[in-house]
């Protein structure tokens, strides 16, 4: 086998390169952009995609995100100048799905209960971040690309020789213990908890785990990718801000060996055998990948008057659907904040939602629970099913001193979904879920007092 890495170049040509990574050529600022990247000078041709002869000898290849005819504020492709083309490997065959769980998830009815997940262990016997993908509900037809999967990751080694891919959907991917090194085809992101990152549909990467082990959160959205949400009367900027999202700059291997290849195609993991490793880009152009975003640059928004805004005020990225303001899917956030309403019970208030809410937590604690949701773990709350804070959480809420309070140290989340999420018998039958969720609320009694104030 031989393993060749590309030098880091001085300065990607015609790229603004920020941040350096230990492990990639730095990154370029920006959410969508055409961006240009090239760890060759001279890689990327210049005044046509497709030249007869291409530099260096590479090939040229389209990866398409969207439709040749999609809006062009919506239009997604990027063309790649690659060692070899991506059709050079020996045909799939289809491997063992684990834990992984795909549409129509009807493995069991669903219920309307409240759900309650602790946190997975991080496993004890080899497993890198495919093996180690937990389904925990989803909704909507892959094959129709239209709605989500929610997964866990949970592991310990890193992927060498195995790459993967996606065709079902784009992956929004949420550490919660452990930073990734994700190798893509497009160049190389490290990302910490605390960060997210997007791996488009269709782009071949493999994650190293630079702490030995690492945890946390999956949206497989099989719906239209992600992007800013429209900010209406908040004006040209404000929560997730577009110059904060960093997309790598062109990164390539040129590594020949005995390489496994799998991809997600229509609800099932297939496995091709590969003699080289597909991160073969040396230079792209295009606006169809993969990013990462540091949540703490998100610019909360809240009251500075009375009552808790929707949560949609949190909201980092969405996907649209076709029914105008409902989303496929929203990733919303709850990070470190001023809370300053005043007369106002300000934890979340009691709810029962059209939407779908699948939450995870980070760091810290959420304010709408004082126990039991615990980092790493995970909650869902399906159309019409009642939620709100604890007993405990109402009982401080109600009382609590006014005065200006900082939420410090936390970090909780949400994948909002207009389908219902369908939990796994995974999620509904493994020691993971906590079948006494409900009795945070019995404590709620009645207060009312027809005679009182
Ligand atoms: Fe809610």
């Amino acid at each position: 086998m031989s393993d060749s890495t590309n030098p880091l170049p001085a300065e990607p040509g015609g790229d603004i390169a920020v941040g350096g990574s230990p492990a990639g050529n730095g990154y370029q600022p920006g959410f969508g952009n055409e961006f240009s990247t090239e760890a060759i000078p001279g890689a990327l041709p210049v005044g046509r995609n497709s030249p007869q002869k291409v530099a260096y000898g590479l090939y040229a290849e389209q990866l398409s995100g969207t439709a040749f005819t999609a809006p062009r504020g919506e239009n997604r492709r990027t063309w790649c100048y690659r060692i070899r083309p991506s059709v050079t490997h020996k045909p799939f065959r289809q491997i063992p799905n684990r834990l992984l769980r795909s549409t129509p998830f009807d493995e069991l009815p669903v219920t309307p209960n409240q759900l309650r997940w602790s946190p997975p262990p991080v496993p004890t016997e080899p497993t890198d971040f495919i093996d180690g993908i937990i389904t925990m509900a989803g909704n909507g037809d892959a094959s129709m690309h239209s709605g989500v999967a929610i997964h866990l990751y949970a592991a310990n080694r890193s992927m060498e020789d195995r790459f993967f891919y996606d065709a079902d959907g784009e992956l929004l991917i949420v550490p919660q213990l452990g930073t990734l090194l994700l190798r893509t085809e497009l160049g190389v992101l490290d990302v910490a908890p605390g960060e997210i990152a997007v791996v488009p549909r269709g782009i071949k990467f493999r994650v190293e785990l630079p702490d030995g082990t690492a945890r946390g959160y999956i949206c497989e959205n099989y719906g239209a990718t992600f992007r800013l949400p429209d900010l209406g009367p908040i004006g040209a900027n404000g929560l997730a801000n577009p110059r904060d999202f960093l997309t790598p700059a062109a990164a390539y291997e040129d590594r020949q060996g005995a390489f496994e290849m799998v991809a997600k195609f229509c609800g099932n993991l297939w496995a091709s055998d590969i003699d080289h490793s597909p991160l073969d880009v040396v230079a792209w152009h295009g606006n169809y990948a993969p990013y990462k975003y540091d949540l703490s640059a998100f610019q909360t928004i809240n009251t500075v008057s009375f009552d808790h805004p929707d949560p949609s005020i949190f909201t980092v990225l969405t996907s649209p659907s076709e029914i105008r303001g409902t989303a496929n899917c929203d990733f919303v956030i709850f990070p470190p904040r001023w809370m300053v309403a005043e007369n106002t019970f300000r934890p979340p208030w009691f709810h029962r939602n059209f939407m779908n809410e699948f939450m995870g937590l980070v760091t810290g604690e959420y304010d709408a629970k004082a126990e039991g949701f615990l980092p790493g773990g995970s909650s869902l709350h399906n159309c019409m099913s009642g939620h709100g804070p604890d007993a405990a959480t109402f009982e401080r809420a109600s009382n609590a001193d006014l005065k200006p309070q900082y939420i410090a140290n936390t970090l909780a989340f949400m994948f909002e979904t207009r389908f219902i999420c369908r939990p796994t018998r995974f999620a509904m039958e493994s020691e993971l879920r906590q079948a006494d969720y409900y009795e945070c609320w019995q404590d709620l009694k009645s207060n009312f007092d027809p005679n009182g104030t």
